[in-house]
């Protein structure tokens, strides 16, 4: 696994310098959808990213957000987040990063999330541990929501519909308080390094959480759907956590989403 890791690790450094340097200078922001913010940063890290990965590895599948992937049938898929953050970078808040995961037969095995902005590369391989610039990282050790900090994101589209304000309520009132950075990978990778003591999403796609599951696992966390169930990455939803607060989580996720079926 050392070379998939090697390979992916040079390219997330390669495109981050990328969109560090295109960070300075105002780019041009087109919409998918209203509030849905796309940049020319996202294609050029996207098309550096999948060409590198169809040079060292031609038969891998590659999965990618803006679409540019290699559709072909393998046993091995890249998930690449070419940036994660895009909201952030188009308004100029330096809080982004690239994400790459490796699936074999589903099971993510590698991955690779590396802020440009802080210079941190987080790294795991399955059953070595995960890493934070090659120093081993550790989920927190906090025991109780009442002590934790948390973090969460919202879908940049059907805002109208989301549930996750309500828990967002809820949950700062019975913790520390929630944070809600805008880059998904990177709070999977603070949730692994001990800095956030949970993070959930309910509406993710496979790139924002293919490394950072691997992250959260590698470090000694649980990652699980919002219902303690295995977590899928076809499956939208994600909650990670340090394993402690996982199951005093549950039930109020439980609650409020219990009006999803309601609906
Ligand atoms: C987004 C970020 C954000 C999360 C959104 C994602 P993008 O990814 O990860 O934190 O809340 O759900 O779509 O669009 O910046 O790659
Ligand atoms: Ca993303
Ligand atoms: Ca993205």
């Amino acid at each position: 696994m050392g070379d998939y890791l090697e390979v992916a690790i040079d390219i997330a450094r390669e495109s981050g310098a990328m969109l560090a340097e295109m960070f300075r200078t105002p780019l041009e922001i087109s919409y998918k959808r209203p509030s849905d913010l796309v940049t020319e940063a996202d294609r050029r890290s996207e098309a550096l990213i999948i060409e590198r990965l169809h040079k060292h590895f031609p038969t891998h599948a590659v999965v990618s957000e803006e679409g540019g992937g290699q559709k072909i049938e393998s046993a091995y898929r890249w998930y690449v987040d070419p940036l994660d953050g895009t909201t952030n970078f188009a308004h100029g808040f330096p809080v982004f990063c690239v994400s790459l995961g490796l699936a074999y037969r589903g099971d993510v095995i590698v991955g690779v999330v590396y802020d440009p902005t802080r210079k941190e590369l987080f790294t795991a391989e399955k059953g070595a541990g995960a890493f934070l610039n090659g120093r081993q990282i550790h989920v927190s050790k906090t025991a109780t929501v009442a002590e934790s900090l948390l973090a969460t994101g919202f879908p940049p589209f059907d805002q109208n519909h989301d549930l996750n304000a309500q828990l967002f309520f809820r949950l700062t009132l019975m913790s520390h308080g929630i944070r809600r950075p805008g880059s998904a990978a990177l709070d999977l990778g603070s949730v692994a390094a001990g800095r956030f003591d949970a993070f959930w999403e309910l509406k993710l796609n496979p790139w924002d959480k293919a490394a950072g599951s691997l992250l959260i696992s590698e470090a000694g966390g649980r990652v699980t759907d919002l219902a303690g169930g295995p977590m899928d990455l076809g499956v939208s939803e994600i909650f990670a956590s340090n394993g402690q607060i996982h199951d005093e989580m549950i039930p109020v996720f439980a609650e409020v989403l219990s009006q999803r079926s309601r609906a």
